[in-house]
């Protein structure tokens, strides 16, 4: 059963959209299933793995701040949030790409009015002087490309136990050590500061698991230690900054 990671943007929220796309991505229109569903204080260690394939484009430090939060709520971080699904069933992700319609939301009023980002706005980004240096695409929502991005962005955003065991589509495993987290380094023991990521018993993705032994080991890793972090730090602490 395909899944897809569904993100309600920070331009969504403040322009109080949320109920009206969501209505657009009922069963009833698209035949997709909830499978998952969080409101999340974005970090920016979530935006950068979240957005990584961006990383070093000329709008990727704007892209960062947009999905965290700060430019829609420059002045009031606890609201800052996004809201983030796990929608399931046949053909997920083309659908909900179908729905979203085209990333800039110019192209998507004259190519696909009604879709989603028909609803989005771009903002010119200008320097210090007042220049107009670049734009950034406020487009509302945000849905995986192809399949194996939703599984990345899936297992990014949501634990398995976020996800009803019948819903669960990728292999889990139970962990049988301590893993801690601490200035972006990994550590099988406590020390002051570090926050406990997993404990022994703890149903985990396996690919996760694999990840942090090879990690631990010194060993290369697809999955990188701040992708696994940014979801067990998820909601955990406010950041400001
Ligand atoms: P997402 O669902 O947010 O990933 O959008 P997408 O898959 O339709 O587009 P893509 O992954 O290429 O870009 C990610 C985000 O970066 C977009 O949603 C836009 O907000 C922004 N973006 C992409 N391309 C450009 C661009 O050329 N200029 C600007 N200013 N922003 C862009
Ligand atoms: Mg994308």
């Amino acid at each position: 059963m395909e899944q897809t990671l569904v993100l309600i943007k920070p331009d969504a929220l403040k322009n109080s959209l949320t109920g009206y796309v969501l209505s657009l991505l009922s069963e009833f229109h698209t035949g997709l299933r909830f499978a998952g569903a969080k409101i999340v204080h974005v970090s920016r260690m979530l935006a950068e793995e979240h957005y990584a394939e961006h990383r070093g484009k000329i709008f990727y430090p704007s892209l960062i701040e947009y999905i965290m939060g700060r430019l829609h709520y420059p002045d009031e971080p606890r609201k800052r949030r996004v809201i983030a699904f796990v929608y399931q069933g046949p053909g997920a992700t083309g659908r909900m790409r179908e729905i979203c319609g085209p990333t800039n939301p110019h192209v998507a009023r004259e190519t696909r009015p009604g879709c989603v980002r028909s609803l989005g706005t771009i903002v010119p980004i200008k320097d210090g002087q007042g220049k107009v240096i670049g734009d950034r695409m406020d487009n509302l929502i945000h849905a995986s490309a192809a399949n194996e991005d939703a599984e990345r962005e899936i297992k990014l955003w949501f634990r398995p136990v976020d996800i009803p065991p019948s819903m669960r589509t990728y292999p889990t495993e139970i962990n049988e050590k301590h893993y801690y987290f601490k200035d972006r380094t990994l550590s099988l023991t406590h020390e002051p500061g570090s926050v406990c990521l997993l404990a022994p018993g703890d149903i985990v993705w396996k690919t996760d698991l694999d990840a942090l032994g090879k990690l631990h080991r010194g060993e290369a890793s697809a999955v990188t230690l701040e992708a696994v972090a940014a979801k067990y730090l998820i909601n955990v602490h406010q950041e400001n900054n």
